[in-house]
């Protein structure tokens, strides 16, 4: 027998199905319910709305648990590379040997940007942000480059085509803000390699790419690939919804990673490190303000929507950086600072009640500092890493015969009616 649920609403019963998930959550399908009752569901944030049904990623906030496509992170994280998890995640798939070569061939061909591109980066003003010039960029791809008429034949390219040019954008706002000459992608290297080779390459000093280092980005761009309902994908499925083309789309996403809440932490958990060092902070000081509800600042890196343990992708995070800095002898003070506020906060009444803890942002920027990634290009980095799964959700969306143009609605509180008042009248 299927089960549903009973609203009862003025002395009338009203019955709502029930949906259950592969992994024992529950939904009540509220899909009927302003037809059938006149009601609408509130739930400012969406906290308790579930907008689509999934099946690319599984993430249990209570058991820390992330899986891709049902493969958990830890396993992506020790054996696959970022190319094949974006595959992975796009696909549904791991692809096989013959895949594989021929990704690697295509993200090599499709790397260089259109020249006139170039030209873009030197109008914007020397101060501006790279995820503002990134998200401006992608969106310009549709200028340059065909809109996806069937998404089953032509999405390989253009997701092939987004994935190595976004790298080759990055790479290159970064030495154009630096002012130095921007270097071409090479056949050369792999996914990774190409875009630390084009980062750090220069005339006078080549760059050499240290396995390590390709190995922690790789880590680094596959804990970051999806992340399923999340502010960022959210945003690329409600722009999707409305048609608009995907490279619109995934600039959007761009967009809405930007903010500090969200992407934007992992460049601010670097900001309070180095504030807590150069001011000489102490440590019970700044989790006291932490903790003080007439103080807007939180403890940035800890923390999250659906986590009420540990991130999954924190401990292994945490980990990489243990490694990149034990190996290569780097000496980062922040870490120290790093180590001593986790500490004192998990054993802090008020962060254990609410379940705070941290996120993958609170070790992330030192993996990027050892790589040599300026703060400014952290979230460009995150960026980079999330562009598979807003491939993957837009392109599920996009499929799904059940989701109609996105469009919440809400329970007006303004006046009832007023009249229009001319200027001169008005007090
Ligand atoms: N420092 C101090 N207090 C925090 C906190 C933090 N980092 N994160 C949450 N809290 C507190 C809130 O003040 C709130 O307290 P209250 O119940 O007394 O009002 C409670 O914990 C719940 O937080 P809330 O803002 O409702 O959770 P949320 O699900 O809306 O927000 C985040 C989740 C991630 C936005 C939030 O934890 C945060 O701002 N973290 C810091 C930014 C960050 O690291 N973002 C990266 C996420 S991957």
């Amino acid at each position: 027998m299927s089960k549903y649920a009973v609203l009862v609403i003025d002395g009338k019963e009203y019955k709502l199905p029930i949906i259950n998930g592969v992994e024992g959550e529950k939904a009540i399908d509220i899909t009927s319910l302003r037809k059938k009752t006149g009601y609408i569901a509130f739930d400012p944030s969406f906290a308790n709305t579930g907008s689509c049904k999934s099946s690319i990623t599984y993430m249990n906030g209570e058991k820390g648990i992330l899986r891709y496509r049902g493969i958990p992170i830890e396993q992506l994280a020790k054996h696959s590379s970022f190319v094949e998890t974006a595959y992975l995640l796009i696909k549904g798939k791991l692809p096989n040997n013959e895949e594989l070569i021929r990704i690697n061939v295509l993200l090599n061909d499709l790397s260089m940007l259109h020249e006139d591109m170039k030209t873009f980066y030197q109008n914007f003003p020397s101060k501006a942000h790279p995820m503002g010039i990134l998200s401006a960029m992608v969106n310009a791809l549709r200028s340059f480059y065909p809109e996806i008429v069937d998404i089953e034949e032509s999405l390989d390219r253009t997701f092939l085509r987004l994935i190595s040019k976004v790298r080759t954008m990055a790479a290159m706002a970064y030495k154009i803000s630096r002012g130095h000459a921007t270097i071409y992608p090479s056949p050369d290297y792999s996914y990774c390699g190409n875009f630390l080779y084009m980062m750090f390459e220069n005339p006078v000093i080549p760059y050499k790419v240290d396995p390590d280092i390709e190995k922690a980005l790789n880590v680094f761009w596959i804990l970051h690939a999806d992340h399923e309902q999340n502010c960022s994908t959210a945003a690329v499925r409600v722009v999707g919804s409305g048609k608009a083309n995907i490279y619109a789309t995934i600039s959007a996403g761009i967009s809405a990673l930007w903010g500090p809440l969200h992407g934007g932490a992992n460049q601010e958990v670097i900001t309070m490190l180095k504030k807590i060092k150069n001011q000489n902070l102490k440590i019970s000081d700044v989790i006291k303000k932490a903790k003080d509800k007439n103080n807007n600042f939180r403890l940035m890196g800890f923390g999250h929507r659906v986590y009420k343990t540990y991130d999954p992708r924190a401990k292994i995070i945490k980990q990489m950086c243990d490694l990149i800095l034990s190996k290569n002898k780097i000496n980062d003070p922040l870490l120290d600072i790093a180590l001593e506020l986790e500490e004192t906060a998990l054993s802090d009444s008020y962060f254990q009640a609410k379940n705070l803890y941290p996120n993958i942002d609170f070790y992330s920027g030192l993996v990027l500092r050892a790589i040599g990634i300026p703060t400014n290009m952290f979230t460009v980095m995150f960026a980079i890493g999330r562009l598979p799964g807003w491939v993957a959700q837009w392109r599920e969306n996009s499929l799904d015969p059940d989701i109609r143009i996105s469009r919440p609605r809400q329970i007006y509180m303004g006046n009832s009616t007023s009249d229009y008042i001319p200027i001169k009248e008005r007090p």
